[in-house]
């Protein structure tokens, strides 16, 4: 049976959120001081979690992304993701991180199965990178390290755009990832929750950044593996590609895979819009998997065509921490 929405758009992509919680705060995503987290009681347990992307897989929902927050912080993470991709119908687990907790878990989590990872990193520059973060640049630099020493491939690096932040690095992060054979893709800022007004004021269209690059390397068009909305370029005369994700300049709505779950069992249907099913309780009432099937199958009808982030710029929905880009 396949998930399939009012616009023919087949849902075969869930992103799923293991906690809102992160050890980083990047200011266009968590903002400093923020302490309305969900409670330990109202988040999934990993019994509910495996139970539910059970039923998304028959479903044939079959690429898997496991976000936050930061997925690491989720206590046991490697074990429930052993679990998660030992499921039926599952073709691609990935895993989005900051990668600051990976020296310690990279090895864990190649043998728990999970096939390739997207890391947040938007700078290489210590100060810089603890202004929009918040914290400290050299764990995340020596778990990327630990990352591809583990065999996690390919690994993107995601870098969101920042105006007047980190507008002059682009050729130095290129550099970096093509060194490593890392995949580097922007990002253009989305207005998310009370973090997105910041992030906002940084906006920058990618198609400007796309030019300057091209004034130095010629880009040839691509693709690359994946699930998500990245428009790939190969740099000519080299195997690497970059990525162009322009949810603001360039919507891709009309080819939208996917869906979010969010830690307590929210199933939001698009990033930039509100509306959402609780499936949650329906774990905790005594539901049968044909009930919650029949759920997720009527919640994919209210998928909305698209994002209003540009007709209505003054509405913020959710922090992106919720439900992990
Ligand atoms: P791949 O499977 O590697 O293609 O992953 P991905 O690009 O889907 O995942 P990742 O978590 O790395 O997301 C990168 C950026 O794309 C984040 O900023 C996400 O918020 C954004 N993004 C992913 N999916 C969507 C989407 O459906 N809509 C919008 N507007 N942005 C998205
Ligand atoms: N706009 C665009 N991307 C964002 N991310 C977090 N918040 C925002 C935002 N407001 C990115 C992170 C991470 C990815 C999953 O989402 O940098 O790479
Ligand atoms: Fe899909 Fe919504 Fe993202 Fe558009 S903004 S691609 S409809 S999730």
């Amino acid at each position: 049976m396949a998930l399939t929405d009012r616009f023919n758009r087949r849902v075969e992509y869930l992103r799923l959120s293991l906690t809102d919680r992160c050890n980083l705060r990047c200011f266009y995503c968590l903002p400093k001081g923020f302490r309305d987290f969900e409670s330990a009681e109202e988040r999934m347990t990993d019994d509910e979690i495996v139970r539910l992307v059970g039923i998304f897989a028959e479903l044939g929902v079959s690429k898997v992304r496991l976000t936050g927050g930061e997925p690491l912080v989720r206590r046991g993470m490697p074990k429930l993701a052993k679990r998660l991709s030992s499921l039926e119908g599952l073709k691609d687990l990935s895993m989005s991180t900051n990668a600051s907790l990976l020296t310690q878990y990279a090895g864990e989590l190649a043998e728990a199965g999970i096939d390739r990872i997207n890391v947040s990193l938007d700078s290489l520059q210590k100060d810089r990178f603890r202004t929009i973060t918040g914290g400290a640049l050299e764990p995340v630099l020596d778990g990327l390290e630990a990352a591809y020493k583990a065999g996690l491939s390919p690994i993107k690096i995601n870098m969101v755009a920042l105006k007047g932040i980190n507008d002059d690095e682009y050729g130095d992060m290129l550099g970096y990832c093509l060194e490593r054979d890392f995949t580097l893709r922007f990002i253009e800022t989305m207005p998310m929750g009370e973090a997105g007004r910041l992030g906002k004021e940084h906006y920058l269209d990618l198609g400007k950044v796309k030019r300057d690059l091209e004034k130095r390397f010629e880009l040839i068009p691509s693709s690359m593996p994946g699930g998500g909305p990245a428009r790939y370029y190969q740099v000519k005369g080299t195997q690497h590609r970059i990525g162009f994700i322009t949810p603001i300049s360039q919507h891709f709505c009309e080819t939208c895979n996917r869906v979010r779950l969010s830690a307590d069992g929210t199933l939001y249907l698009c990033l930039g819009q509100e509306d959402n099913v609780s499936l949650g309780p329906m774990l905790r009432n005594g539901s049968t998997d044909d009930e919650i099937r029949d759920a997720i199958v009527h919640a994919i009808m209210k998928k909305p065509e698209r994002h209003f982030f540009n007709e209505r710029p003054k509405q913020f929905v959710r922090l992106m921490s919720q439900t992990g880009g």
